[in-house]
């Protein structure tokens, strides 16, 4: 299941390597003549739903001026879980796919100089963005690239034609005995603020774990990463818990061998998801009481006091344990409800305890231990 709203077509689909496919998707009326679509800025991704049922999120890489076409780069993953091969395999030029709205985790903030890393098919958020630095006037801008060989880089010839090629490093780690690529002299100076120097890295886990290690010394807000690898919904902490949905009350027992996300699907609750593993933001529900135990990339600390990921999120066993609410469920959340009967009138104890449907519906304010009351995004929030 996956938030779905848009129709589009296969306009064009190209191998960029053997195993990475470019798809160029856009709406056409009945008279054949191109609809705009939804506007999104460098770093936006959609999520696709292919052929085969499952859902997979894909960044934007095309300009985003252009307002008649999404382009992705779609990397066939055969031990993957079989979205992407479904995607290549079994669609071709002039079928349509249902996609998502662009949704931005990953936006491209201002700085006066950039340093872009991208590892395999996570260069394409950052191509865009290499793009949109160079199209305002920014020269101080560097892309790391890694990839096994030339064969295996998509983006290659674009990325070392002479009018690029002084700003792109492409290194293949084979071409150099294994030796990894040294970033020490690219991340010693971590600029005078954020707004002078900032990295954008996307790429594997690994990669990811090198550059945060490495820019121990930067200021965190400096360094952004996007990561569709995704994070485990199962960790020690993991407790079984139970959600309270707010719109109707319903009480759901989440064990300690599901997500909330699958908890609230068994109850023919619907949530959109992709990634369902912490990483696109698709399945994003409002956290309205309850000490919750996050374990998403995408939500920053402000955000986590109001929203939550089912995929991999759910009650903070630690709390949990300690016998405590966290402050959100002592009435403070009750103007963050979701509607106006949501302005809570019963304590913590009456909610967690012996709350009807109707009840706990209409007291969103508190939450018991061991619960989490959650309910849908409204519409300005999707
Ligand atoms: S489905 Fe992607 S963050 Fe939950």
């Amino acid at each position: 299941m996956t938030t779905t709203r848009l129709a589009v077509r296969i306009l064009d689909k190209r191998a960029l390597t053997a195993s990475v496919f470019s798809f160029t998707l856009g709406a056409i009326d009945e008279a054949g003549a191109d609809v705009a679509l939804p506007a999104f800025d460098v770093g936006a991704h959609i999520t696709v739903a292919t052929p085969g049922g499952a859902s997979r999120s894909y960044s934007l890489n095309n300009d985003p001026a252009d307002r008649f076409r999404y382009v992705i780069a779609v990397r066939r993953a055969p031990d993957g879980r079989g979205g992407s091969a479904s995607l290549v395999d079994d669609t071709a030029v002039g079928d349509t796919l249902f996609i998502s709205e662009p949704r931005n985790t990953f936006p491209l903030h201002a700085a006066s100089r950039y340093l872009l890393i991208a590892a395999g098919i996570g260069i394409t958020p950052i191509r865009a963005m290499l793009r949109s630095i160079l199209a305002v006037g920014i020269s101080d801008v560097h892309l790391v690239y890694l990839t096994r060989s030339v064969e295996e880089t998509a983006f290659y010839d674009e990325l070392t034609d002479p009018a690029l090629a002084e700003f792109v490093t492409v290194y293949h780690r084979a071409e150099h005995n294994g030796v990894p690529f040294d970033f020490w002299p690219l991340v010693a100076d971590p600029g005078e603020s954020a707004a002078d120097r900032r990295i954008f890295c996307c790429g594997p886990e690994a990669l990811q774990d090198e550059i945060r290690a490495l820019t121990m010394h930067w200021r965190p807000s400096a360094v952004h990463f996007e990561d569709f690898n995704g994070v485990s919904a199962f960790g020690e902490l993991t407790s079984p818990f139970t959600a309270v949905w707010h719109p109707s009350g319903q009480r759901i027992a989440v064990s300690t061998q599901e997500t909330l996300l699958d908890a609230l699907r068994r109850e023919n609750i619907e949530v959109p998801s992709s990634c369902e593993s912490g990483t696109c933001g698709t399945c994003r529900i409002r956290l309205i009481a309850g000490a919750a135990l996050h374990r998403d990339v995408v939500l920053d600390a402000d955000e986590r006091e109001h929203y939550l990921m089912p995929c991999v999120s759910r009650a903070d066993a630690a709390s949990v344990d300690a016998g405590t609410a966290d402050a959100r469920s002592t009435g403070e959340r009750a103007g963050d409800a979701p509607t106006g009967e949501a302005a809570g009138h019963a304590s913590g104890a009456e909610a967690a305890g012996d709350a009807s449907g109707a009840e706990a519906a209409g007291d969103a304010s508190a939450a018991g231990a061991n619960e989490l009351i959650v309910g849908p995004l409204d519409a300005q929030e999707r």
